[in-house]
């Protein structure tokens, strides 16, 4: 077959009005595609917005309902939560307390949106008083007792009526440990989306003023992928989750990984999301807020790139602007 070339082809004829434009935008973005992430913090009457990121709040859980519920009329599907305990101790007991902050808060979204997909972030770094995503000794991150905790922790926010838990520790193994944990506990239906290539990423810091889950020493660099790293060492991550028993592999962060993305929904036949992270929309809220960017649509156009890019989910701050725009309103 000949090539068509110009004056044949026309790429201008397909651009020509907005309803030939609209026709042919094969890239489609939708509310369900959505998920929105929610701090809460334990206490009362708690409504600390995070300085770093404009119109995300720590929410204590007496002020979370009406926020959910507006989250959900925007047409929210799914909500991730995040859970700032009172105390936190070495071994990050917080996390899997059948009475923790994310397990009391789920059980009381669930009551009141029991169609909302509740997702709940499986860590240990909010948790502990090291800030580190597991257990520490001698200053070492150590990798295999820190499953049993984080399959516990996994196990009660399925008991609570989470419906999808997603581990972001990157320890070795803790897929594989969380979903024989969940079987055995009889959650054999209880779904795991795997923060699979997860960057040790700058991009984080204004989540730890959200999470206060700053580590204490140290970095996050010997459990965390290395930024440098190449993509076939995303992919071993993804494809060893997926083997573990990942339902939804996740890459994060979002924009300066979307090769990651691209190469993930290429191989794997799972859904793939991605987190916007917080220091993403930092960035766009700053730029915004000085005039520098128009807002919407910097938005809109970051959404449509993870959308081509091959992202099946979107994780961001932006959920329900993004879910109102989406109707125009
Ligand atoms: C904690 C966790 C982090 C994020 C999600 N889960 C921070 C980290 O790994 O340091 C980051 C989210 C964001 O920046 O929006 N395990």
């Amino acid at each position: 077959m000949s090539k068509m070339s110009f004056p044949a082809l026309r790429m201008r004829r397909l651009r020509r009005t907005a309803a030939i434009r609209d026709m042919v935008a094969e890239v489609k973005l939708s509310a369900s595609d959505l998920v929105y992430p929610l701090f809460v913090r334990e206490g009362r009457q708690i409504r600390n917005e995070v300085e770093s990121m404009p119109g995300i709040y720590q929410l204590s859980p007496d002020c979370l309902l009406p926020v959910v519920e507006q989250v959900v009329k925007a047409g929210i599907r799914a909500v991730l939560f995040f859970g700032i305990p009172a105390v936190k101790d070495e071994r990050g007991s917080g996390a899997y307390d059948e009475e923790g902050i994310v397990q009391r808060t789920v059980r009381m979204v669930k009551r009141e949106f029991p169609d909302l997909v509740v997702i709940t972030d499986v860590c240990l770094c909010e948790y502990t008083s090291h800030g580190h995503c597991g257990l520490v000794e001698a200053g070492q991150v150590l990798n295999d007792p820190s499953l049993e905790l984080l399959a516990r922790t996994a196990v009660s926010h399925a008991r609570a009526g989470a419906d999808i838990v997603a581990p972001s520790d990157m320890m070795d193994g803790r897929v594989g440990a969380i979903r024989k944990a969940l079987d055995q506990e009889g959650y054999a239906d209880t779904a795991i989306m795997a923060y699979s290539a997860k960057y040790a990423s700058a991009f984080y810091g204004p989540f730890r003023e959200a999470a206060g889950s700053a580590p204490q020493f140290g970095d996050r660099s010997s459990y965390q992928m290395d930024p440098r790293a190449s993509i076939t060492q995303a992919i071993q991550e993804g494809e060893l989750d997926i083997a573990e028993g990942a339902d939804i592999v996740m890459v994060k962060p979002a924009l300066a990984y979307l090769d990651v993305v691209a190469r993930f929904k290429e191989k794997f036949l799972c859904p793939v999301a991605a987190y916007n992270v917080s220091g993403e929309y930092a960035m766009v809220k700053a730029a915004a807020a000085r005039g520098w960017l128009d807002e919407r649509r910097v938005v809109m156009e970051l959404m449509y790139g993870l959308k081509r890019a091959g992202c099946d989910l979107i994780i961001t701050y932006h959920a329900p602007e993004v879910a109102r725009w989406l109707k125009d309103i």
